[in-house]
């Protein structure tokens, strides 16, 4: 009897036709495992990180992050992505920054399911970790955001805040590269049917946002806390745009997983504990707030950051989704692991 163990390979291409663009889909699978997070059914290990040189250089010399995870729920499955950064792929491959391959797994005989494109999934999720945070802790009549970065993440920053937040009528975009924030301002219009424009300044770009993200390749810190409006919803998905010391000035300081966040080391709320400008403790993880464990927002006027770190149970997740159509759809490459075993 055959003891063919199969899975399949999904493509980028193929993660695409499988619904990996759906924001809907994807903000669905990240409320979950945020839940399910908040609840403690998963099991999510420090990532382990190669980098060659101290923090900083993940921004120059790059990095490879390992995020493995399973998620219990009704979901019950296993997985890992292997995401290298390598900022200089833009300029001199015309290659994004990132690219990632993600291994699910059945948790009941680690059998593999699925090998796939991980690139798409975890700039979806990335959108959608911000979509979720800013459904609980941005004002819900926000008209105005503000993004700085007009690189990959930044797009599917704005498809998830326009799904969640409704109300957003005007978008505010700026980068260091005109040509970039222009060009990207026009696509993500014509896109998101909402009003983009392009803008000259960082500062121009956060005054007067109701919502403001940070998604950027920057070396150093650029935002200033008295720009942001009063009552702003500021999630900073990148590392040193914020200064550690601005960041004690906000009402909330909010992650995904602090623990998480302080094993990297990087993130600016980790910087502002450790440098003492902010307490452990006033460092909320979004799950317990929307579990109802910690408060969010107290005041329309409070100014709250969100600083993720990025969770493997996100990219799981919303690779489970992806897997899932895939398979009823029939789309992607059945591949064996073996037809059978060559040792018992
Ligand atoms: N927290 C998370 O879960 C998570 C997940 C994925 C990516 N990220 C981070 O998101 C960031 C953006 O990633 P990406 O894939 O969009 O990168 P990218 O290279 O595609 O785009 C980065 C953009 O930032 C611009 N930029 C650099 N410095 C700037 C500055 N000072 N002001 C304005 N613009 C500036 C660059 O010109 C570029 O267009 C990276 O730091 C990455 O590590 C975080």
């Amino acid at each position: 009897m055959s003891k063919k163990v199969e899975f399949i390979y999904l493509s980028q291409e193929d993660c695409i036709k499988a619904g990996g663009l759906d924001m809907k889909g994807t903000l669905e699978a990240i409320q979950k495992s945020f839940e399910l997070h908040g609840k403690g059914d998963i099991v999510q290990p420090s990532k382990p990180v190669i980098r060659w040189g101290g923090p900083e250089t993940e921004e120059t010399r790059g990095r490879i992050m390992t995020m493995p995870s399973y998620i219990g729920g009704e979901l019950d499955v296993a997985g890992m992505k292997w995401i290298p950064s390598m900022p200089e792929n833009p300029k001199k491959l015309g290659q994004p920054r990132a690219s990632a391959i993600i291994i699910l797994t059945d948790p009941n005989n680690g059998f593999p399911l699925a090998i796939m494109d991980g690139t798409i999934v975890s700039a979806m999720r990335t959108g959608a970790a911000t979509g979720v945070a800013a459904k609980y802790l941005a004002n819900p009549d926000s008209k105005v955001a503000g993004i700085i970065g007009a690189g990959v993440q930044s797009r599917t920053q704005l498809m998830a805040v326009v799904n969640a937040v409704p109300s957003i009528e005007t978008i505010k975009v700026y980068d260091l590269n005109r040509e970039k924030t222009i060009q990207f301002a026009a696509e993500m219009q014509k896109e998101l049917g909402v009003e983009v424009k392009p803008i000259t300044s960082a500062e121009e770009t956060i005054r007067d946002s109701d919502i403001v993200i940070t998604s950027t390749m920057s070396t150093y810190p650029y935002v200033k806390y008295e720009w942001l409006k009063e009552g702003v919803f500021h999630s900073e998905i990148s590392f040193w745009d914020t200064a550690p010391e601005e960041v004690r000035h906000y009402d909330r300081i909010v992650v995904d997983d602090f623990e998480h966040v302080k094993h990297h080391g990087v993130d600016v709320s980790y910087r502002a504990v450790a440098a003492g400008y902010v307490e452990e403790s006033e460092v909320y993880n979004l799950s317990d707030i929307m579990l109802g464990k910690l408060e969010g927002r107290k005041n329309k006027t409070d100014k709250i950051i969100f600083n993720p770190i990025g969770m493997s149970i996100h990219d799981v997740s919303e690779a489970y989704r992806v897997y899932k159509n895939a398979k009823e759809q029939g789309i992607g490459q059945k591949l064996n692991l073996w037809e059978n075993p060559h040792w018992m």
